[in-house]
């Protein structure tokens, strides 16, 4: 049986969802994934919510019944006819026809809230910067892209830190992976540029054996990547830890690890016969990507790539 496999990227407001989506949704090439936004089935609109009094964060102003049954649909194949909510407006549109591509990405607020909404994911990622990461994130896209002043998104925020608590952050309980791009030593970083990622890998997929990456580094806990255990939310957990100033040749050894038995991310991984896919696998120079996000988007695309193995 053939049918398409399901990514969710769930995170809070701003806390780094589409840059993360469209990276995966490059390494996999675009023509293959279909991009799904669950603010899509927001329920009210901006003004309508502004008069409820209700953040878009509750699972009250969502139709969420409406997502569920469209994760169902999608996951065994079949299209859907999705509403369209603009975030430039912040009104809805004409709904679109979506046919499912061999692979899906749903990005959003909600999208673990209920059980079978959670059922419907063969991969499921929570996005979790520091909360003053994400602020800063906020206000850089809300005032450039959204239209609004740094004033009114702080209070924004404010307003919808009761919602992020009580139905956000519980969402991070249900991943596979839990994503945490932060400054390293804490710093203010301004530029984005250098920042680590920890990873927290749940056993609830199979990942790569990450192992010689200890052993090549001898344990050494000053190395640029780092592998060790830790608990999440008090559950035991695998942690992978890849610092901004990771060299190529650490990277690369954490990429052969997944790359070996996957001859696609193979050829994804050689920036030299492949510039424009190894340009998405973070090479230095011209390219926005960090070795941190690049190696982020080969993880969640190798269990992608796994589950395509496991299910078609
Ligand atoms: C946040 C979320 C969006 C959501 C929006 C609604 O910014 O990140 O995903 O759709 O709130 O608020 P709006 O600014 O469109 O009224």
């Amino acid at each position: 049986m053939s049918r398409p496999i399901i990514l969710g990227i769930v995170g809070d407001s701003a806390a780094g969802k589409t840059t993360l989506t469209k990276g995966i949704a490059q390494v996999l090439g675009p023509e293959n994934v279909t991009l799904i936004c669950t603010d899509d089935y927001h329920r009210y609109d901006r003004q309508q919510r502004a008069e409820i009094g209700i953040t878009a964060l509750h699972p009250d102003c969502n139709h969420l019944d409406i997502m569920q049954q469209h994760l169902s649909l999608l996951r065994t194949g079949q299209p859907i006819l999705k509403p369209v909510y603009s975030h430039k407006t912040g009104t809805f549109e004409a709904p679109h026809y979506i046919k499912p591509n061999k692979f899906v990405i749903i990005e959003g607020l909600l999208g673990y809230s209920t059980r079978a909404a959670r059922d419907a994911y063969d991969v499921k990622v929570y996005l979790a910067p520091p909360e003053q990461l994400r602020a800063k994130w906020k206000v850089k896209r809300d005032t450039q892209k959204r239209g609004y002043s740094a004033e009114q998104v702080l209070a924004e925020l404010e307003k919808r830190e009761p919602d992020s608590e009580q139905y956000i952050r519980p969402q991070r309980q249900w991943s596979d992976i839990v994503v945490s791009f932060y400054p390293p030593n804490g710093e203010d970083d301004e530029t984005n540029g250098h920042l680590n990622v920890r990873l927290v890998l749940r056993p609830t997929i199979p990942h790569p054996d990450f192992t010689p990456i200890i052993k090549s580094s001898t344990g050494d806990s000053d190395s640029a990547i780092r592998l060790g255990l830790d608990r999440d939310m008090s559950k035991p957990v695998d942690v992978l830890e890849v610092d901004g100033h990771a060299t190529l040749e650490q990277v690369n050894k954490l990429e052969h690890v997944m790359c070996s038995d996957m001859p696609y991310l193979h050829s994804v991984c050689d920036r030299e016969s492949n510039p424009e896919l190894g340009k998405v696998a973070g090479t230095t120079g011209e390219t926005l990507q960090s070795y941190p996000l690049a190696l982020t988007q080969l993880i969640i695309t190798y269990h992608m790539l796994k589950a395509t193995q496991m299910y078609q």
